[in-house]
């Protein structure tokens, strides 16, 4: 058993990629059901009772190991470690922060952490900070990038392996049993996978967010700056996005981006994150299915 699947406890190296707007217990059970490393999403939860109404959801559906990813700008993750650790979760995923003063919090409370890192100086650092593995992000991936130039998944994962003995998951553009094998021969002993989640039956994403990933074709992405431009998101080019990036007077995209489009119903000028691997998502399918085509 590799050493990754020790930390997780699961069946497969497959984590479920967080998705920082929203978190579904019945998709967290549903990944850890299958086999995989099902994750709540608390980055941006504030509120402790909150976590341990989602524990109590999830442990509902399923007694399978599951994780959380904590993004290390949040005040509360000290309260919400220690309520993680109460509810026997056993590995946790840090993003978006220096992960200096968190480590020890984490290893004190019996518990592994896994540093999401984009370049290798952020791999590094984070294994010098007590970071127990890595996930290596690629450049194609959805989610939240940095504004430097980075490298892609293919580059990036044997270049952290060359640097770091701490176990690597890949991440970025894995959606299929193609991109699962070859994290393997990259270097990694698992995957993350976000945007394949995010279209499943059981993701909580709306229809119209879904569907624009099955439509998806080549070059469907794009990264654009947010959260005060200090950092990029990915995000589908809908026909809205695509005006948007044509007129030379537009600035900032992602101000203009309706982040609640459920609440008006107009879904125009919504922001459907996504990765490059949307190209290759034809249709929604259970979590299920997608985890026993990868490992296949
Ligand atoms: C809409 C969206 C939101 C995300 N939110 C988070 C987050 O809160 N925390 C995090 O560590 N990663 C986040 N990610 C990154 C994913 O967890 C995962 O690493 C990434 O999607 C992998 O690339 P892929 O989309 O090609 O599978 C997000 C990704 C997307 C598409």
């Amino acid at each position: 058993m590799s050493e990754l699947l020790k930390m997780l406890g699961c069946r497969y190296p497959i984590i479920q990629g967080p998705i920082g707007m929203f978190n579904s217990p019945r998709m967290v059970a549903a990944v850890s059901e299958a086999g995989a490393y099902g994750m709540l999403a608390l980055g941006f939860i504030q509120d402790p009772d909150e976590v341990k109404k989602l524990i109590d959801e999830i442990r509902k559906l399923t007694d399978k190991p599951f994780g959380a990813n904590l993004m290390l700008i949040n005040p509360q993750n000290e309260k919400i470690l220690k309520i993680l650790a109460g509810a026997g979760v056993k590995a946790v995923t840090t993003s978006v922060g220096s992960p200096k003063e968190i480590y020890p919090v984490i290893h004190d409370l019996g518990i592994k952490g896994i540093h999401v890192v984009l370049a290798l100086q952020h791999a590094i650092r984070a294994v010098t900070a007590g970071a127990d593995a890595l996930i290596v992000v690629g450049s194609e991936a959805g989610g939240l990038r940095s504004l430097n130039p980075e490298s892609s998944t293919m580059v990036l994962v044997p270049l952290v392996s060359d640097y770091v003995k701490v176990p690597i998951v890949a991440a970025g553009g894995i959606a299929d049993s193609r991109g699962y094998k070859t994290a393997f021969v990259l270097g990694a002993q698992g995957v993350q996978v976000g945007t394949r989640f995010l279209a499943s039956l059981e993701s909580p994403a709306s229809e119209q967010w879904k569907k624009a990933i099955v439509e998806c074709g080549d070059g469907s992405t794009t990264l654009i700056p947010a959260l005060n431009m200090r950092v990029a998101e990915r995000i589908i080019i809908t026909p809205w996005v695509k005006q948007k990036m044509d007129d030379p007077e537009v600035k900032n995209i992602a101000a203009e981006l309706d982040r609640n489009p459920a609440a008006s119903g107009n879904y125009e000028r919504a922001s459907f994150g996504a990765g490059q691997v949307s190209a290759l998502i034809r249709d929604i399918k259970p979590v299920k299915a997608i985890i026993e085509e990868m490992v296949s």
